[in-house]
């Protein structure tokens, strides 16, 4: 079956019991207003949650007409909707290539939402053992059946995948860019993997959008493949706040319906969705951004390998993890860097796994070439004390 249809019987039984949301009933609001307009009589909204009236707030007096408004003002299903959150979610579906896309607040809502949301009883869910933590928690809260398999092994997952194959519906669910390791699947090789199986792939592109693919569109658009469910995170190479997630007319509707962090939660700011279609745009156009990034990116890993620094093999891109050992390793060496005026995360478990704590280092266009030679030096030198 496929994921249109499996999802359309279950908006089918929604619509059989009356309780079914329709998206196109967030224009509503310019409909009713529409009428009152007709009526002559003023245009009441009794639906948001503005008891103060403050959400519609401008800064100085700039009309409605050139300045979106800073609050929602309630849910897109109660008449939260504005015209920035369409607006941007079209430009983020033609980013990623996909036909539709839903806005979250976060990165971590989405992720939660989406899959606690797709995931039901009759469903198994296959999860990377590295995988975030809000992809943890969405696993946590779906009434699914919860393999987790080793990280980045296909051999595992196919296993996986055959044991599960009485079970009527199976989802793989991973990064595309692993924001500790910095490392990712083979995503060709993956949507092989879930054709073969009948399995639905969904993957977060949280740390790849922006610095991957044609236009930043992500590792997914990079290796060619269209992953049944994108998530992506606006807060990282975006430079703003919030998320979506893409796929199908049928896939937004049904997390319209049933995402409980997007149904229950009130919609992005629009003054920010305004500001955000404008970053979006400002990455899609920055190859030249992207090169320099990636041209930083190789300057550092040769620097510190030259220098006998343990930079994780199989990383690529600006996330660049210098695995230590013990957490008090990891601490000292931080703390040997905030010395010299340089801020890096060590990361400790359980954000890794136990005896992996590391520097995680990460790479920004914002470095100069001099900044690539002192952050190496500084390593080599905190990491030999
Ligand atoms: C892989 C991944 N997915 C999702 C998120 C959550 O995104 P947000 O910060 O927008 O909540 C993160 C944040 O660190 C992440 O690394």
């Amino acid at each position: 079956m496929s994921l249109d249809a499996y999802l359309g019987s279950k908006l089918s039984a929604l619509r059989a019991q009356n309780l079914f949301r329709d998206p196109a009933d967030a224009a509503a609001r310019d409909v009713v207003a529409a009428t009152a307009a007709r009526l002559e009589v003023p245009f009441l909204d009794a639906s948001s949650n503005d008891y103060l009236g403050l959400a519609g707030r401008r800064p100085g007096n700039v009309s409605r007409e050139t300045s979106p408004q800073v609050g929602a003002g309630a849910s897109r299903l109660v008449n939260g909707g504005r015209p920035e959150h369409t607006a941007l979610e079209r430009a983020l579906a033609d980013w990623v290539k996909l036909p539709e896309a839903l806005l979250f607040t976060s990165g971590f809502a989405a992720n939660v939402g989406t899959v606690s949301a797709l995931a039901a009883e009759e469903s198994v869910v296959i999860s990377d053992q590295l995988n975030h933590a809000s992809l943890i928690d969405g696993c946590r809260l779906a009434r699914a059946q919860v393999l987790v398999v080793p990280h980045l092994d296909l051999a595992a997952l196919e296993s996986a995948l055959s044991a599960a194959r009485a079970v009527p519906v199976r989802w793989v669910v991973t990064e595309s860019y692993f924001s500790m390791d910095g490392d990712g699947p083979d995503l060709a090789a993956l949507r092989a993997l879930c054709d073969r199986h009948r399995a639905f792939l969904v993957v977060d592109e949280a740390h790849a959008l922006g610095v991957f693919g044609p236009g930043g569109a992500g590792r997914c658009a990079e290796q060619g493949i269209v992953p049944d469910v994108l998530v992506g995170t606006l807060g990282k190479a975006v430079g703003s706040q919030g998320a979506f997630v893409a796929g199908s007319s049928t896939l937004r509707t049904f997390l319209w319906n049933r995402a409980r962090s997007f149904v229950f939660s009130t919609a992005p700011s629009p003054e920010l969705c305004a500001r955000t279609l404008e970053q979006v745009r400002l990455v899609r156009e920055g190859d030249a951004d992207r090169e320099k990034l990636h041209h930083l990116c190789s300057a550092l890993r040769q620097a510190l390998a030259e220098r006998s620094v343990p930079v994780l093999a199989s990383s690529f891109g600006p996330i660049v993890p210098v695995v230590l050992g013990t957490a008090e390793r990891a601490l000292r060496v931080a703390d040997a860097l905030r010395a010299v005026g340089i801020l890096a995360q060590p990361i400790r478990p359980p954000t890794v796994p136990e005896g992996t704590a590391r520097l995680r280092l990460t790479v920004s266009t914002r470095f100069t070439e001099n900044d690539v030679g002192r952050l190496a030096d500084a390593v080599a030198r905190a990491c030999a004390e």
